[in-house]
């Protein structure tokens, strides 16, 4: 079953609502005729709803960049999958290597809160990735394995199917470096990722998931990336701030993956 690409703005702790505005304004006709590409917006909590109601009736989905996985209580400062739901989220970042490194989330809250979203009808990209120290000790495949099996500590695979869920491969040392993994590096630990997912949820399950790149994508070298064979997508920071190159990335997922 031929996955659909996926491209998608994390445009982390950026953007005032007038700003939201502008961009989806000088995006939307700038992707209209990107046919067969999933396209969606990971915003700051206090843009989320005006990104719900501007993208509305749009193929853009709008989604947070965090939640928490209780659905309501004493968590100051946190917020829930029904509240995401309620303000009409239809996606959400999970396990953002920043939220791990600043933020200390650990693979436990990571797996938790896949698994609540799913529950609650949201689809989770999920980003796991290895550092640099890590990469040059040859662990890579150690740390996203690990990271990726305690997803599924919370989460039945063979309950849920392909579509619920989106995993991100995002090496540390790529994001926000200007150095991104070669094409090679992507469609290696994607492919070992997709791999490992059969271990999960079987074959059909592996061949399913959608699983993204993240770090440093640019107009420049979207197309090398879209074209390995396990990459389905990108999970675009920087080059995803400016409508104009996000609209970029868009139309070259939409091309790279026409038969
Ligand atoms: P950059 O595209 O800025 O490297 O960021 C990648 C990223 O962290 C997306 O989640």
């Amino acid at each position: 079953m031929a996955r659909r690409p996926m491209m998608a703005a994390n445009w982390k702790m950026n953007k005032l609502l007038g700003e939201a505005r502008d961009y989806v304004e000088q995006l939307l006709p700038r992707i209209e005729g990107a046919e067969g590409v999933d396209v969606a917006i990971f915003a700051t909590f206090t843009s989320l709803g005006e990104l719900v109601r501007l993208t509305q009736g749009t193929p853009v989905v709008a989604g947070a960049q965090n939640f928490y996985y209780e659905d309501s209580g004493a968590f100051t400062g946190e917020v829930s999958a029904p509240m995401l739901e309620d303000v009409g989220a239809g996606a959400v970042i999970v396990g953002h290597s920043e939220r791990r490194e600043i933020f200390g989330e650990t693979d436990e809250t990571v797996g938790r809160k896949a698994a609540r979203a799913v529950s609650a009808g949201i689809l989770p990209v999920v980003c796991v990735g290895e550092t640099k120290e890590e990469r040059d000790a040859g662990s890579m495949w150690e740390k996203v394995s690990g990271q990726v099996r305690a997803v599924f500590e919370h989460l039945d695979a063979g309950e849920i199917g392909g579509e619920a869920i989106v995993f991100a491969y995002e090496p540390v040392w790529a994001i926000g470096t200007g150095e991104t993994a070669t094409p090679e590096d992507a469609q290696d630990a994607i492919g070992r990722l997709r791999g490992l997912l059969g271990e999960f949820g079987g074959e059909d399950f592996a061949g399913e998931v959608r699983i993204l790149y993240g770090g440093s994508i640019k107009p420049g070298n979207v197309n090398d990336i879209m074209a390995q064979r396990d990459v389905d997508g990108g999970l675009v920071g920087g080059a995803s701030l400016e409508a104009e190159s996000f609209a970029e990335l868009v139309n070259g997922a939409s091309n790279a993956k026409e038969d």
